[in-house]
């Protein structure tokens, strides 16, 4: 699994090679703002910098890196079971700009962190890279590391959008995706913790154009954004 990443660090932009995407966003860190403003809104304690977060399967580091650039100054502490995508996430990491950021590589779904080390979790564009049978031990790893009322959030292509399969389909890095929607992220989590749930769907619009911005958040109850984000609270 490591190699199957490895190979795509150095150049790893979010999926942004496919010609589609491209067209509706100019950079990849566009997509990856949409998710980080999406959080940045439901976390107001991520200015504050007394919050931990964790993002599991990383990459490249790049929702951290967005995030700290929108102002989060979160202890951030980013695993991958890919060491090249670590390499390029360190590489990648913007020094001086008083965010700190740690990095670990898990063993499988496993990462070398404490029971109850972290406020915020996030998963991006992950668990559909992981092998089916092998997701519910990735939602019992992210409930182990969550503190008690951690909040653990998951963003994932929406294959509900025949959009986001076109081009799921035509991406060299999703070569062995097999896509998830948000009801199956729920029944995951749910069976692994008691967790608080709920959903919103992200991406109706071009990423980048602001004053459509306004539109995205209108149409979050609308299971056809080309993301979903889904929301879970650890019981206290
Ligand atoms: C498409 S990349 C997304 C990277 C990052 N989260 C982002 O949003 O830019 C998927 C990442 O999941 C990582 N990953 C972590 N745990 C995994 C697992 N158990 N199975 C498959 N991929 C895993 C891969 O190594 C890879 O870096």
């Amino acid at each position: 699994m490591s190699a199957e990443f490895d190979k795509h660090a150095a150049t790893y932009d979010g999926g942004l090679d496919n010609p589609i995407k491209r067209l509706i966003g100019s950079s990849a860190d566009d997509y990856i703002a949409v998710k980080a403003r999406w959080l940045m809104r439901r976390e107001k304690g991520l200015r504050e910098g007394t919050l931990s977060l964790l993002d599991y399967g990383c990459g490249a580091g790049d929702l951290m890196r967005v995030l700290a650039g929108l102002g989060a100054r979160a202890a951030f502490s980013g695993c991958d079971v890919s060491t090249g995508m670590l390499a390029e996430a360190a590489a990648r990491w913007p020094a001086g700009q008083g965010a700190t950021l740690a990095l670990a590589t898990q063993d499988g779904a496993r990462t070398p962190f404490a029971d109850g080390q972290f406020d915020i979790a996030t998963v991006s564009a992950v668990l559909h890279h992981v092998a089916v049978p092998e997701r519910p031990a990735v939602y019992a790893e992210l409930g182990r590391v969550l503190k008690p009322g951690g909040r653990l959030y998951v963003f994932e292509h929406n294959p509900r959008n025949p959009l986001v399969r076109h081009v799921v389909a035509r991406t060299p890095i999703d070569a062995n995706a097999i896509l998830l929607d948000a009801n199956e992220v729920l029944e995951g989590l749910l069976d692994s913790a008691r967790y608080e749930v709920e959903t919103d769907y992200l991406m109706f619009m071009p990423p980048g154009i602001k004053f459509l911005r306004a539109v995205d958040r209108a149409l979050a109850w609308l299971p056809l954004g080309a993301q979903y984000a889904v929301a879970a609270r650890k019981p206290a």
